[in-house]
């Protein structure tokens, strides 16, 4: 049974994930419009090879967003990352439809409204084939 539940929920995070716009919910209640997460953000993230993948800064009042991956700014040749902005989520959501294991390591949004500056890192695990089929039958 918590198998079945584990697949789905891998089969139907793929297409909400974009489709949905992840970061379009905000969970943090708040009026005010400075610069701040509208989500909690997510220090750890895991991914499965050659499957979709998403990470995430959710963050209002900004006037830009970059990214960076071990320090390398966006856009990232292949042997960087395969991982590519969203445009429609604001450049709050990275994404890869396959991803690799090379896409693993730290991933650094730099926020930045006329006054401040703020970053968060996510430091994303892309698990191989072997990995995952072990850790699904774990949690069965
Ligand atoms: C936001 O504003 C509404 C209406 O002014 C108020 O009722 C609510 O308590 C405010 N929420 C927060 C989190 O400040
Ligand atoms: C920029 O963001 C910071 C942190 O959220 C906030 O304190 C500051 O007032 C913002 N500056 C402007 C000009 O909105
Ligand atoms: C989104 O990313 C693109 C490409 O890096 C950049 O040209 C654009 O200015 C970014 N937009 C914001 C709001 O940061
Ligand atoms: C990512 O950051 C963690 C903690 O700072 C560090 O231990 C790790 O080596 C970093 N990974 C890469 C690929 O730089």
């Amino acid at each position: 049974m918590r198998w079945w539940l584990l697949v789905l929920g891998l089969a139907a995070s793929a297409p909400s994930a974009l489709s949905a716009g992840y970061c379009s919910v905000h969970t943090f209640p708040t009026n005010s419009t400075w610069m701040q997460f509208t989500k909690e953000p997510v220090p750890f993230e895991y991914g499965f090879e050659e499957k979709f993948k998403s990470i995430h800064c959710c963050v209002k009042g900004y006037r830009s967003i970059e990214w960076f991956k071990d320090g390398v700014a966006y856009p990232w040749s292949a042997g960087v990352s395969n991982l590519i902005l969203y445009p429609e989520a604001a450049n709050q959501t990275l994404y890869t439809r396959r991803a690799a294991r090379a896409d693993s390591g730290n991933y650094t949004c730099r926020l930045s409204n006329e006054t401040h500056v703020e970053t968060h890192t996510v430091r994303l695990d892309i698990l191989g084939g072997l990995r995952t089929s072990v850790l699904i039958t774990n949690q069965s």
